[in-house]
């Protein structure tokens, strides 16, 4: 009977801290030093992360990782993977540089129109993919600073729980906009209005 107490009262208890704490991820994560848009944020610097953009943050990461992504395979019934692909192709063993693989990368699927974004020409998705890797290029600065000083558990806890701190949802929309595009046209402005307001000088 006691243990059964026992185990009650734990039940209890971490149920109570598993809520309490994910109600407070939001404040948690902002004194971290994440914006009030760490959902939002985080979740277009993901979407279409693959193995070997994740490679440069850790040389062993493969296809078995758990970072969500869109999946840019728009015939898939499946819309969001639950790991990052890897889209590298027979021929980018060939290429030396980053630059050359990404290309290959996106030329092999350019007469493909119903791969990665819906309405984008091959420029544009060139366009896309490399300010993609900028971010990337961005993170693995602040990445590499985490392993020197790595941010505590609660704050890791936070991060990872996609479904409450608006990175699946950020997942979800952005798999709309480039599954229906034509449906989703206009959606965001009134966030691209605001942004504009707030800084004029900024080209987003
Ligand atoms: C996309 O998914 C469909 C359905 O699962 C599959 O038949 C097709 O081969 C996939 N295309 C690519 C380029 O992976």
């Amino acid at each position: 009977m006691r243990n059964i107490i026992v185990i009650l009262f734990a039940l209890i208890s971490i149920s109570k801290i598993a809520s309490s704490l994910e109600n407070d991820c939001p404040a948690i994560l902002q004194s971290s030093g994440a914006t009030t848009e760490f959902g939002i944020r985080v979740g277009h610097a993901i979407h279409s992360l693959s193995v070997r953009n994740l490679k440069q943050f850790k040389p062993d990461v493969t296809e078995k990782n758990q970072v969500p992504t869109v999946n840019l395979n728009l015939t898939s019934d499946i819309p969001i993977l639950s790991y990052a692909p890897d889209r590298t192709t027979p021929d980018s063993h060939m290429f030396l540089l980053d630059g050359s693989i990404i290309l290959d990368e996106i030329l092999s699927h350019m007469d493909d129109k119903s791969y990665n974004l819906k309405n984008y020409n091959p420029l544009e998705q060139i366009v896309h993919t490399f300010h993609m890797e900028e971010i990337w290029a961005a993170a693995l600065i602040d990445y590499r600073n985490f392993e020197i000083n790595p941010p505590s558990d609660e704050v890791c806890k936070c991060a990872l729980d996609i479904e409450n701190n608006g990175i699946l949802m950020k997942l979800r929309q952005t798999a709309l906009i480039i599954r229906e595009p034509n449906l989703m046209l206009g959606y965001g402005q009134d966030r691209a209005k605001e942004q504009c307001l707030k800084n004029p000088s900024s080209p987003g």
